[in-house]
């Protein structure tokens, strides 16, 4: 066991989607989450950016000791997961296997669609996953780079998201999806929007709950499980610009004040 705390990183407060399925099923754990919020959106950057600015927020998330780590943003995690795990010497996970292994069971006529940023979609990260579970699922992806200013704006159910949701899936919808993967931590945001735009024919895949229970799941297989004995978890909040405005955003969607959000400088 092991009172350490599990880092979550992602690049502004997308990654709380993940968070909060974290603290669901593992309750009692101290969890230092760090978002970009200086530097968001990771999607439309290079693969070298986003690699270096990932691993400036994994060893900040070191400094604090942690026992394990969540890369919860989509684009990090498919251009870098690997290159993490060669480099730290701690678990570190991310949300694309999850997602894949949820999609690829979800479908039943083997026709997915993936949403994400233009980073995760040119990877074709999710469509090798899927790929490896089952060769004849059709993937159809797209990227959606409007969505993230629109959920960091703080418009995830307004209008203007309904209209750029039914400008984006319009075509995933006709070309027969019936699964329809949220392949970047900000759209579980827009789950009610993309929700009604697509209907409830359409199952919507959040990789978040399934990257949860691997994370439990490897906590347990290493020993590294806070027992629930010990003094109630903390939760600590790392931003690089603006925490008020993460605090805001974060209460609101964890539904519990959030307070002493800290700005942190990670260049390093
Ligand atoms: C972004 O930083 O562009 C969005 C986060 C993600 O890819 O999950």
């Amino acid at each position: 066991m092991s009172d350490r705390p599990i880092g979550v990183f992602d690049s502004g407060l997308g990654g709380l989607t993940v968070l909060k399925e974290i603290t669901k099923i593992l309750p009692n754990e101290n969890v230092v989450y760090f978002g970009d919020t200086a530097r968001v959106p990771y999607g439309p950057r290079s693969k070298e950016t986003v690699m270096k600015y990932t691993f400036q927020a994994i060893n900040f998330l070191m400094s604090k000791n942690v026992k394990a780590i969540v890369i919860a943003c989509n684009t990090a995690t498919a251009r870098c997961l690997k290159e993490a795990n060669e480099k730290y010497n701690i678990p570190i996970i991310g949300v694309i296997e999850a997602g894949a292994r949820t999609a690829a069971y979800s479908t039943k006529n083997k026709i997915v669609g993936v949403i994400g940023t233009e980073g995760t979609v040119r990877s074709k990260a999710y469509n090798t996953e899927i790929g490896k579970l089952d060769k004849d699922i059709k993937i159809i992806d797209r990227a959606c780079n409007l969505f993230v200013p629109i959920v960091e704006e703080g418009w995830s159910n307004s209008e203007i998201a309904t209209l750029t949701a039914k400008k984006y899936l319009q075509d995933l919808i006709d070309q027969g999806i019936d699964s329809l993967v949220l392949g970047c931590t900000h759209y579980p945001l827009l789950k009610r929007t993309i929700g009604e735009v697509v209907g409830e024919e359409i199952k919507l895949v959040n990789p978040a709950k399934e990257t949860a229970k691997d994370l439990k799941k490897i906590l347990e297989d290493e020993n590294l499980v806070r027992l629930a004995e010990n003094n109630k978890p903390y939760y600590e909040y790392y931003v690089s610009d603006i925490p008020e405005r993460f605090a805001n955003i974060a209460a609101e969607f964890l539904k519990r004040e959030i307070q002493g959000v800290k700005n942190v400088e990670i260049q390093k």
